[in-house]
């Protein structure tokens, strides 16, 4: 696994580099989800073939046939997909068998965190071992899946050394994509490749620059795994504060937006967006992988801490509710409430972590009745109009554009209560009350 002798080394990274050059890698990707897909379909693109691996038959299938199993709004990813499978660069399956060809292993499977906030790491463990037999000597496996620090050597390494004793090659170049922006993202944002050496991290970095359009850092595996739950840890905690702060404005009697403006003004500050929590695959658990690689008997505090405020946020906005409601003479119990909005983040049909999935909880468990929509999320999808009608609050859990262009003096004449709750700051006090609301949003004023 590791390298001996200089000259070999520089070799090994002269005859990849031109193996770069002339596309003559075969890749394999695997797992074919929101950050698989794209890279697969990215590299397939960029002339190199491709093949990916995916142990969701039908998916594997779908993709096969050229079609684009996400639904959300991803610019040029369907077409692109297409494209690389007509022309014949991509390939999609789940048969095993393809890992014998790969010179290049990329994995990106999902690696979720336990009910304990431990690593779970059964997709990574299972793609390991069907790996470690079958890799052909020299192969360079990339994880991009993201890893709690220490898990390359820990986990990753000890896998593949089951191998029979062919000479492999490990590094670690943690994605930084979003659903909505995938294709974007990964050709403009910058990446960490984190080698197991630094001839692995210099042949990483001329595979990726054959995609990524933005700078590309050498570094070891251990400080890539640092970097990506670092980034994610810190996003996770600055949008606790934010929330804590739009909880103070309510109570205090002032607008988020505002006061987050002028701290703005502040040299060196910049509160982020208050809202109705996080969720996706990643911020809600990647606080938990990075706390994970501490010390056990000197647990983080601040991590945590920001955890629960993010996931108490849910809880917040039933109140907000129930507030609602109050004003209005009603109660939550027995109440029919609408959910606008059930993906994690706008214009997505990524529903993974949903705060609004925790906001239904919450909701149901006061004793509402409790209806949601959602244009991307097939068995929510129905009309907002039917949705809206006869119920007793509203809630827009989600900025999706089609919430923005509500009229919501239509949308008073359909409800059975006029209750109106804003957690995603899509509409004023001001619009909300002329329409005829009793109006409660995070971050405004009581
Ligand atoms: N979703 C994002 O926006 C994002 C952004 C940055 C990093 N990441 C990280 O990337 C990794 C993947 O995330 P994702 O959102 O693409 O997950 P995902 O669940 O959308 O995709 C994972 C895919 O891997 C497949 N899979 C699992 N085990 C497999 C195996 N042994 N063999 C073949 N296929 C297998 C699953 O069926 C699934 O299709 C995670 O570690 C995540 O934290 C995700």
């Amino acid at each position: 696994m590791t390298e001996t002798a200089g000259g070999a080394e520089a070799e090994r990274l002269r005859r990849f580099e031109a193996r770069v050059a002339d596309r003559s890698l075969r890749l394999l990707v695997i797992g074919l989800g929101y950050v698989g897909l794209p890279v697969a379909a990215t590299f397939a693109s960029a002339g190199f073939r491709v093949t990916g691996l995916e142990r969701n038959a039908e998916r594997a299938a779908a993709i096969a046939r050229g079609e684009c199993p996400i639904a959300g709004d991803e610019p040029g990813l369907a077409a692109l997909i297409a494209r690389t499978v007509a022309d014949g660069h991509l390939t999609a399956t789940s048969d095993p068998v393809v890992i014998e060809d790969a010179d290049v292993v990329i994995v990106c499977v999902d690696t979720p965190v336990e009910t304990n906030h431990r690593p779970e790491y059964r997709a990574l463990r299972s793609a390991l071992e069907v790996l470690a037999p079958n890799l052909k000597n020299g192969a360079l496996v990339i994880i991009e899946s993201t890893l709690s620090p220490g898990t390359i050597d820990r986990v990753v390494r000890p896998a593949l050394e089951g191998n029979g004793g062919a000479t492999l090659f490990v590094g670690h170049c943690p994605e930084r994509v979003m659903p909505g922006r995938l294709l974007a993202n990964l050709r403009t944002m910058s990446r960490v490749c984190g080698g197991d050496s630094p001839a692995t991290s210099r042949a990483m970095k001329a595979l990726y620059r054959t995609i990524v359009d933005a700078e590309l850092d050498e570094a070891s595996c251990v400080v890539a795994e640092l970097t990506k739950t670092a980034e994610n840890t810190y996003r996770d905690v600055n949008i606790a504060f934010a929330n804590e702060l739009a909880r103070v404005c309510e109570s205090a009697g002032a607008d988020f937006l505002e006061v987050r403006a002028l701290v703005n003004k502040s040299p060196g500050r910049n509160v982020l967006m208050a809202g109705l929590g996080v969720g996706g695959h990643c911020i809600p658990k990647d606080p938990w992988l990075l706390a994970a690689a501490v010390d056990e008997r000197t647990p983080l505090l601040l991590v945590p801490s920001a955890r629960a405020v993010n996931d108490a946020m849910p809880l917040h906005v039933s109140r907000l509710v129930e507030e609602a409601l109050g004003e209005l003479g009603r109660h939550l119990s027995g109440a029919r409430v609408a959910v606008l909005g059930f993906a994690y983040l706008a214009e997505s049909d990524d529903e993974r972590n949903s705060p609004s999935e925790a906001l239904v909880t919450a909701l149901t468990a006061c004793g509402a009745d409790v209806r949601v929509h959602d244009p991307f999320v097939a068995r929510f999808a129905g009309s907002i109009e039917d949705t809206l009608r006869d119920v007793d609050a509203i809630v827009i859990a989600v900025a999706h554009r089609a919430y923005e262009s509500i009229d919501w003096i239509h949308a008073r004449t359909l409800v059975r209560t006029p209750a109106l709750i804003d957690a995603r700051f899509v509409i004023t006090r001001a619009l909300a009350h002329d329409a005829g609301f009793a109006f409660r949003g995070v971050g405004r004023a009581r």
